[in-house]
């Protein structure tokens, strides 16, 4: 009897495998980060051959680390960095460009002449979505459009997209040698190609960005049997038996399953996601509406998110870029240097602004500086950006949801930050919870196929395996709360209009 089930994590900084046993413990990760490739401002592309690599490497590096063999391992589930969007030939397999990665604002034009019939909110109603850059469809229609001879081959039938859910996927079931071409609502509900209610493709989306319907991939549930993985290489045989989006898996691994929870993920950027049941709640407050899961064929679960572009790599670029800090921990130890952020706040719009504003003409911007102000205030102030975005995109789902959270539950990365945990539970005045296994976004995808194939026989299950592991309460006198709030708010103006 197969004791693990294993997931793949394809996220935007590395791809991992992660082997998670029945009580949602982890039994073995292998990881490998992938070129970020920066071709010109605005423009963020990643290698889909490299990453396809990688997952290999990945896949047979977890079974390696703990003497595991494929018989150990009864599902694979797939998750992945959302709305990146890859192309590729169907019958050589190689991508006709680089992955174009959901930071990249290459789209602008396209999206402002989208609008031009119909506003930013000309696709909302049917896609949850407003017209921005992030999404996956006008990053299509870039592709046919510069890639010489690419729109000729997608006519002819000849070019297939996906997200990067779907590029696993194809090539872990047999590449052009019968690859599965298909995706889950919750990656397809990132393209703006998508109806909500349906869960098909809305052809008349496609046919305004110029893509040929049999480019899409076949739109099927996040948890069921698709098919296995061909024989050889690592978990070869295996059955891939769930795909979610990133920060719907980790909503489904925080066992977010009821209306009302919700957690927040520190990763490159942060996503909070606030279950909503079957009910599909449209924003009036600048949050998207997406698909949570699609459980076989149970009726969709829907969720409102806040999407915030960049937290965690801002980090990195204070790292890379700056080189104030020679590791990202290192960041804690500094902004601890210092009592406060000296005035200085840090408004990280690289890639416009995402959740609550959607501006693709803000740009960043550090604000407050006076010569008081040292890399001790520089470090606390990119912290206390991740915390202000995250409170920013709360107020507003409080808003559209009419009722107040009252606590947090939060994974990724920086949740090992203790200094931004205890600021966050501070900015937005309820506790702040992390869970013992953070690592909620392959647990996520994992319980996807685990439900699938009866390792796991219910949501009871997943609500069971959840356990918390520490929790921050705020602390912070309310008045000064909302004065340095205030503050940020400020900030974020002096970033607007700033492409033209
Ligand atoms: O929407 C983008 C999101 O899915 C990326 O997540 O964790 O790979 O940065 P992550």
């Amino acid at each position: 009897m197969s004791q693990y089930v294993a997931a793949i994590d394809q996220g935007t900084t590395s791809t991992r495998c992660m082997i998670f046993d029945h009580s949602g413990r982890v039994v073995s990760v292998d990881q490998r980060e992938h070129k970020q490739i920066f071709p010109q401002a605005g423009w963020v592309e990643h290698d889909p051959e490299e990453v396809w690599q990688n997952t290999r490497e990945v896949c047979a590096g977890a079974l390696a680390k703990r003497d595991l063999v494929t018989s150990d391992i009864a599902a694979v589930g797939i998750t992945n960095q959302r709305e990146t969007a890859v192309v590729w030939d169907r019958t050589t397999g190689k991508p006709v460009y680089n992955a174009i990665v959901w930071q990249d604002t290459r789209t602008d034009r396209i999206v402002d002449e989208l609008a031009k019939n119909g506003g930013p909110d000309r696709y909302r109603a049917r896609t949850g979505l407003p017209l921005a850059t992030y999404f996956s469809g006008p990053k299509v229609k870039w592709i046919l459009d510069n890639v010489d001879g690419a729109r000729e081959k997608a006519e002819a039938g000849d070019l297939l997209f996906g997200n990067m859910d779907t590029w696993v996927l194809w090539n872990a079931t047999g590449g052009p040698n019968g690859g599965l071409h298909y995706t889950d609502p919750t990656n397809a509900s990132r393209t703006m190609l998508m109806d909500l209610d349906t869960l098909s493709w809305a052809e008349e989306h496609a046919a305004d960005m110029g893509i040929p319907m049999s480019m899409l991939p076949e739109i099927r549930s996040s948890s069921e049997v698709y098919g296995n993985i061909r024989e050889r290489g690592a978990l070869g045989g295996l059955p891939v038996a769930g795909i979610l989006g990133d920060q719907q898996a980790a909503t489904f691994g925080q066992a977010c399953l009821s209306p009302g929870e919700a957690k927040n993920t520190y990763g490159t950027g942060n996503f909070v996601l606030l279950n909503t049941g079957t009910e599909k709640v449209m924003s009036e407050n600048g949050l998207l509406t997406t698909v949570c899961y699609k459980i076989g064929d149970n009726d969709p679960v829907y969720a409102l998110e806040g999407s915030i572009a960049v937290t965690g790599s801002l980090v990195q670029w204070l790292r890379d870029n700056l080189g104030i800090i020679a590791a990202a921990p290192d960041i804690e130890p500094l902004a601890r240097s210092v009592d406060d952020n000296g005035g200085a706040y840090f408004v990280p719009a690289f890639s416009g602004l995402f959740a609550p504003y959607w501006r693709s003409d803000a740009r960043g911007a550090i604000v407050g500086l006076t010569r008081f102000v040292n890399k001790g205030h520089i470090a606390r102030a990119v912290l206390e950006a991740t915390a202000f975005q995250s409170r920013e995109v709360i107020d507003a789902m409080n808003a559209d949801s009419g009722v107040d959270l009252t606590s947090l539950k939060v994974d990724g990365g920086m949740v090992a930050n203790e200094l931004l945990m205890q600021f966050q539970a501070d900015i937005l005045g309820v506790p702040v919870i992390r869970p013992v296994v953070a690592e909620t976004t392959a647990l996520g995808a994992a319980y996807a196929a685990g439900l699938a194939t009866g390792f796991w026989s219910g949501e009871d299950d997943i609500r069971n395996n959840w356990a918390q592991d520490k929790q921050w309460d705020p602390s912070m006198d309310e008045a000064h709360r909302e004065k340095i709030f205030r503050t940020w708010k400020k900030a974020v103006t002096k970033t607007f209009d700033w492409v033209e």
